[in-house]
């Protein structure tokens, strides 16, 4: 099971409250938490691409760096991990973008992917008049594919002349090609999205959900599954959860009730409000479902609370579901989560069995 690491590019990671770590997005921070992924074996790290916060008295998500630029800095201090980068596929032209990847490509020695983001916040691109409209809600998968095969020729080819419905090269030139294929990843959870990524991604990120149930994820991870089999692809299912760790589970507990306590709850409105704009958003398969009870706090974000011990299980338990190839992690506090994660919860885990051995503790 591949496990990553989604970095905290923007304010406090993913958790929307006064009681949890309170932290600003730095290189500084994103290089630190790499390189930890990159020690304990972590097989890559992704970053998001936000560009309009939420606010609240947390100010959440009002401060973020800009995901390719923040990967080509990673890229050239380490070694081994995978980036991938989140591209706003309505702010960057495609053929730049994947001259961006090429720049990648180059500097990582071929551990560059894009993580494909069709946008379901209209106010990070209203405030620049980039957004098309209340059509791209129902369209924005349409306009992702003709964006994938523009990179794709470039990439394949060193040109692309695609005449589509909403782009147009005209002798496109790109060169040089990068020295791997540059993988492609998108986290779509309509059935749109899904069938997009079936098609056009190597992987899709879905969501964990619950509190400790790490089989609920199944009907979702079954619903790529169904999708790639149509498809004639291998799309594999990502799940993404957050662990919140300590010595015991009372300690884990607490800390996860005092996150709750200090719920954002003007943040949470204003997502909720973004959510509720896209006419096809249903709660369980849209950005609105991050938004809703039982746990908006953290954006809804399947959560292992727990000990060390409880924690790999649930992990290994992730591992069981039919059609799930791995897991992109969040912690409350990443600094602290990876030495645990890296320290005491992979050593007890069945499906990670040798990997970072050399620095377990103890
Ligand atoms: C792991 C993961 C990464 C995501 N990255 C971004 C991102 O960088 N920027 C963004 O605006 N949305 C991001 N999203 C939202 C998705 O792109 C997508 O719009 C959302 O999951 C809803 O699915 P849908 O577009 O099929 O309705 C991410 C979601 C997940 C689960």
């Amino acid at each position: 099971m591949d496990i990553g690491v989604f970095i905290p590019i923007a304010n406090n990671g993913w958790i929307m409250s006064a009681t949890s770590p309170q932290y600003m997005p730095t290189f500084e921070l994103n290089k630190q938490i790499t390189l930890k992924a990159e020690e304990y074996g972590l097989d890559f790290a992704l970053s998001m691409i936000k560009l309009h916060g939420f606010g609240g008295e947390t100010e959440f998500w009002d401060y973020a760096l800009e995901s390719f630029t923040l990967m080509a800095g990673l890229a050239a201090v380490t070694s081994k991990i995978k980036l991938y980068a989140s591209v706003p596929v309505l702010a960057i032209p495609a053929p730049i973008a994947a001259r961006m990847a090429v720049t990648i490509d180059s500097i990582s020695g071929g551990r560059f992917g894009i993580n494909i983001v069709s946008g379901w916040q209209k106010a990070e691109y209203d405030q620049m008049n980039l957004w098309p409209g209340q059509e791209h809600f129902l369209n924005r998968y349409d306009f992702c594919t003709e964006y994938v095969t523009v990179m794709k020729e470039l990439w394949r080819d060193g040109e692309s002349n695609f005449k589509g419905k909403f782009l147009t090269m005209n002798d496109c030139k790109l060169l040089p090609k990068p020295q791997v294929d540059i993988k492609i990843v998108c986290a779509g959870q309509s059935q749109t999205g899904v069938d997009f990524a079936a098609h056009h991604a190597d992987y899709n990120f879905c969501f964990g959900m619950g509190l400790n149930e790490p089989k609920k994820c199944a009907e979702a991870v079954q619903r790529n599954v169904d999708a790639a089999k149509r498809a004639g692809s291998n799309t594999g299912a990502l799940l993404l959860f957050m662990i919140i760790a300590d010595e015991t589970d009372e300690a884990a507990m607490d800390k996860w009730e005092l996150y709750k306590k200090g719920a954002d709850l003007d943040a949470i409105a204003w997502m909720n409000h973004q959510g509720e704009a896209d006419p096809r958003a249903s709660l369980d398969v849209s950005a609105i479902y991050m938004s809703r009870p039982p746990s908006a706090m953290n954006l809804n974000i399947g959560t292992f609370v727990g000990s060390y011990e409880t924690v790999a299980r649930l992990m290994d338990e992730v591992a069981e579901v039919e059609g799930a190839a791995g897991m992109l992690l969040t912690f409350d506090d990443f600094l602290v989560g990876l030495d645990q994660f890296g320290k005491h919860i992979q050593p007890l885990m069945k499906t990670r069995q040798g990997v970072g051995a050399h620095v377990q503790a103890g």
